[in-house]
């Protein structure tokens, strides 16, 4: 009989209030069902996406999860059992499971899938392989259609998403602009992601100095929403593209919020706003994964791993990423049986 350890949502919570909301409890695992796979937990991913499942809005891309239930996330971990022969004991996968040190998947549902154990850190499968790193080239390349030579604006630049979007830019030949909070982080974008401008939105005013581009921004990968996109859009370039990708900045309101205040530029800059989902992409992998392993082979795609150890600590890692403590991809070390090829 084994024991497993897992993070109940009990209730929805209050702001960044997690510790009230969430609960760590144990349970025996149950046999499986047919089709199902268990695995064990190598790592969690740490996703701001998430925050909005955590809300009772039912107007989301996908529904509430239910209070009571385990709380949902990408794990990254090997097989323990299994009731799926394409998913064998051993194996290493990735997919989306539970806050726990076992995660039970239906393979279909999960996205389930067996990953690459030749590169150098199989941690990179949260990061310069993994899903933020899929949304960075979806939504750079194809999304906001980036050329050459173009300007193109990334916000939460220094966050997971943010910071593989801001190389995806730089790879394809555009000059970047990263949005971030405080200026250690936006010495990181110019320091080590080389970004060719950044703005530090919690103590600079963002309108004023995207007013410096000439002729205005091409693109604008959009990870925030609210105020810094009413400060975007009316610097634009005429026929830009606005690649929506998230909405951190009302994760944690229960209602829709109003706006953007300044919807009336896409009708002046006639622009073209898009959202994107990276579930629906994820039939894509092996055309995009190929790219993403050369850059990362060659040096030019990296994620930097802000890891926190332990299952019991996982509430102070979220809190770690949602409040913008971090740099790059927050991960919990589950631990287990997973050994880390660094
Ligand atoms: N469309 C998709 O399929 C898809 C897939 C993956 C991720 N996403 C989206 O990508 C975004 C980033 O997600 P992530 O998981 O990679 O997290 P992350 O960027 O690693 O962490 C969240 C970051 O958001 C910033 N932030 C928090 N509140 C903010 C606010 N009010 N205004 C401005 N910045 C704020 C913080 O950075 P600062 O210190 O700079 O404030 C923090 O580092 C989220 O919106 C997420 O939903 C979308």
């Amino acid at each position: 009989m084994t024991v497993n350890r897992f993070w109940r949502l009990d209730r929805h919570p209050h702001g960044s209030d997690f510790a009230a909301a969430l609960s760590l409890q144990t349970e025996t695992l149950a046999p499986l069902a047919e089709g199902e796979v268990r695995v064990k937990t190598g790592w969690l991913s740490m996703d701001a996406g998430t925050r909005m499942w955590m809300s009772p809005r039912t107007d989301g891309y996908q529904p509430p999860l239910p209070l009571g239930s385990k709380m949902a996330g990408l794990v990254l971990g090997r097989v323990s059992e299994t009731r799926d022969p394409a998913f064998p004991e051993g194996a290493l996968v990735r997919g989306f499971g539970q806050w726990a040190d076992y995660a039970t998947m239906a393979p279909g549902l999960a996205g389930l899938e067996v990953v690459d154990e030749s590169v150098a850190d199989i941690r990179q499968h949260f990061g310069a392989l993994g899903m933020n790193a899929w949304t960075a080239y979806v939504g750079v390349k194809e999304v906001s259609a980036i050329k050459a030579g173009e300007w193109l604006v990334v916000s939460a630049a220094a966050g997971a998403t943010g910071s593989l979007a801001c190389q995806v830019g730089r790879n394809l030949g555009a000059r970047v602009i990263g949005i971030a909070g405080g200026p250690d982080k936006c010495r990181y974008l110019t320091e080590t992601l080389g970004v060719d401008m950044a703005i530090d939105y919690k103590n600079e005013d963002v309108a004023a100095r995207l007013a410096e581009v000439d002729g205005g921004v091409h693109a604008y990968f959009d990870n925030v929403g609210g105020p810094l996109l009413d400060a975007v859009l009316p610097n634009m370039a005429h026929y830009g593209r606005v690649a929506v990708c998230g909405m951190v900045a009302a994760y944690d309101n229960d209602a829709p919020l109003p706006g953007p205040a300044r919807f009336d530029q896409v009708l002046m800059r006639r622009l073209r706003i898009e959202g994107f989902f990276i579930p629906d992409f994820l039939h894509r992998g092996a055309e995009f994964l190929p790219t993403l392993r050369q850059w990362v082979d060659e040096g030019r795609l990296a994620v930097n791993l802000d890891e926190t150890e332990g299952l019991e600590n996982t509430l102070v890692a979220y809190d770690r990423m949602l409040s913008g403590k971090a740099v790059g991809k927050v991960i919990v070390r589950v631990g287990g049986d997973v050994s880390c090829q660094l």
